[in-house]
This record gives C-alpha cells, sequence and structure tokens, in this order.
C-alpha cells in the first residue's frame, strides 16, 4: 500500500519514523511543505489553502492509498474538508488529551502546540469533552518549529526560550505535558532536562499509527530495524541530491533517538 504523510516541514518525521519501522513492507511518500514552513504562526484560509495543494499533490498526482496528516495544525484547520474531496482514508493528528487524562486523571496537564491548534476550535471541543475537571492548560510554543527547521536541537537560545515558556508552570502540579506539534518531538532531550521527572511526555506519534494500520487493514509488527521504502517531495518537488537526503536522514536518526526518551 501506497501511504502519504503530510507536514508543513520536518516534524512528521518523527511519525514516518515510528510507521516506516512499524509497517516495514507498505511504501511511504513524505511531504514536506518546505516553501510554506512554519503554518502555526500563519491565518487559517492560507493554511488551508496550502492543505489542498498538498492533497491535490499526494493523491491525485502520486495516487496515495492513505494519507496521514502528521501535522496537528494542518489537522485542526483542513482535515474534515480534504476528507469531503477525498475517498481514501486519512488519518489526522491532534493533541494526545484523551491518552494523557487517561494516565493520570487527578494532576494538571500541559498542552503545546502551535497557536493555530491552541486557538483552534477543535482542540477547545476535544477539551470540553474530556477535561470534566479543569485540568488541562494550553501553551503555544511557535519557536520550536523555527528551531526545529534551522535543526538547532540543543543550544542556550532553545534552553532558554523554553525555561521562559515554562517559568509560569508550578511543574510539580503536572502530570504530562502533551506533545500537540510533531515538530516538538526533537526538543524532548533538552525538555527532559528542564522538567521535573514527575512529568511525562505524551504524543500522538504511536496511536496515529495505530490508526493508521486500523483504517488500512495493516497489520503492525514490533518495531524493527528494517524499514519501509520511502519518497520524500518538498512542496511537490521529489527529493534527489544527496545534501538534502542527507539533511532528511540526519532529522531521521534525531527522531528515533527521541522517541527512546520517556
Ligand atoms: N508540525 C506541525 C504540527 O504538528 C506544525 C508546525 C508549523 O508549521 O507551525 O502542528
Amino acid at each position: 500500500m501506497r501511504i502519504a504523510l503530510f507536514d508543513s516541514g520536518t516534524g512528521g518525521l518523527t511519525v514516518l519514523s515510528h510507521a516506516r519501522r512499524v509497517l516495514p513492507s507498505e511504501e511511504f511518500l513524505f511531504f514536506a511543505d518546505r516553501d510554506h514552513v512554519p503554518y502555526g504562526t500563519k491565518s487559517v484560509q492560507t493554511v488551508r489553502g496550502y492543505v489542498r495543494a498538498a492533497f491535490r499533490f499526494l493523491v491525485e498526482k502520486q495516487r496515495a492509498d492513505a494519507v496521514v496528516v502528521a501535522c496537528n495544525t494542518a489537522t485542526s484547520v483542513a482535515v474534515e474538508e480534504m476528507r469531503q474531496i477525498y475517498d481514501v482514508p486519512i488519518i489526522g493528528m491532534e493533541p494526545a488529551v484523551k491518552k494523557a487524562l487517561a494516565q493520570d486523571g487527578e494532576r494538571r496537564v500541559l498542552v503545546t502546540a502551535t497557536p493555530i491548534t491552541i486557538h483552534g476550535e477543535k482542540l477547545r471541543r476535544l477539551i470540553s469533552a474530556h477535561d470534566p475537571n479543569g485540568l488541562i492548560d494550553l501553551l503555544a510554543l511557535p519557536r520550536l518549529v523555527e528551531f526545529a527547521e534551522r535543526r538547532e536541537f540543543v543550544s542556550p537560545r532553545v534552553e532558554e526560550y523554553l525555561w521562559n515558556a515554562l517559568a509560569p508552570y508550578d511543574l510539580l502540579k503536572y502530570s504530562a505535558i502533551v506533545l500537540g506539534c510533531t515538530h516538538f518531538n526533537y526538543f524532548k532531550d533538552t525538555l527532559r532536562s528542564l522538567l521535573p521527572k514527575t512529568v511525562g511526555f505524551v504524543d500522538g506519534n504511536e496511536g496515529t499509527v495505530e490508526e493508521l494500520a486500523r483504517r488500512t487493514g495493516l497489520t503492525t509488527v514490533s518495531a524493527e530495524e528494517r524499514t519501509a521504502p520511502c519518497r520524500f517531495f518538498e512542496s511537490g518537488r521529489a527529493v534527489t541530491s544527496v545534501e538534502a537526503l542527507a539533511r532528511i536522514d540526519s532529522y531521521l536518526a534525531r527522531a528515533a533517538r527521541m522517541e527512546k526518551i520517556v
């Protein structure tokens, strides 16, 4: 089966990294909208236009059998419209609020995402359906997307940005931080050094791949070293240069390392 993963940029590679290892016999396409990243600080209408173009490319041109929107921001504003237009299974991502609250229904949960996701109607509805005790706090971290895109993962600037952003919260009252943007997974090592040990990470990557398997009737295997083949595209252009493929590999290697941090 030909499975497309789509993100504004490199964040979705953290989902691809997992998907390729648990579905090693499938064929993957990865589309990073490199010309337009970041999405999370743009207008909803603008992002909808980008998502429409990406789907036209992936479903109409590349004949993807299923699409994973490995981007919480694009899911928030455009996944419903895409499901009305296309018949293929479309798997979206949203901040893993339910999972975090199911793990601990007493302590607070800090949900981090891009500004579009944080202020979106979809997240508001999700929270009102699953957080009757008002345990959720919301925090937009748009600069992490910029840092990730320029591969600045560990630096005094990243640390200072996160330190200041987290400073208003009494983190000992929290059970979890939800990584509600796929780009944020790249910062688990820095976040781990700033958060108390009692705060765990919750992200939607594994759940999304499980949902992909369920919707397509595929069976996952336990993560293997062997990975499924993948072709990469940047805003519709095939990635072929050795430098560009090496850049992608460096993200995938970091994604695999970050997946091990709990
Ligand atoms: N990686 C995307 C997400 O999961 C969005 C990053 C951006 O382009 O702002 O929300």
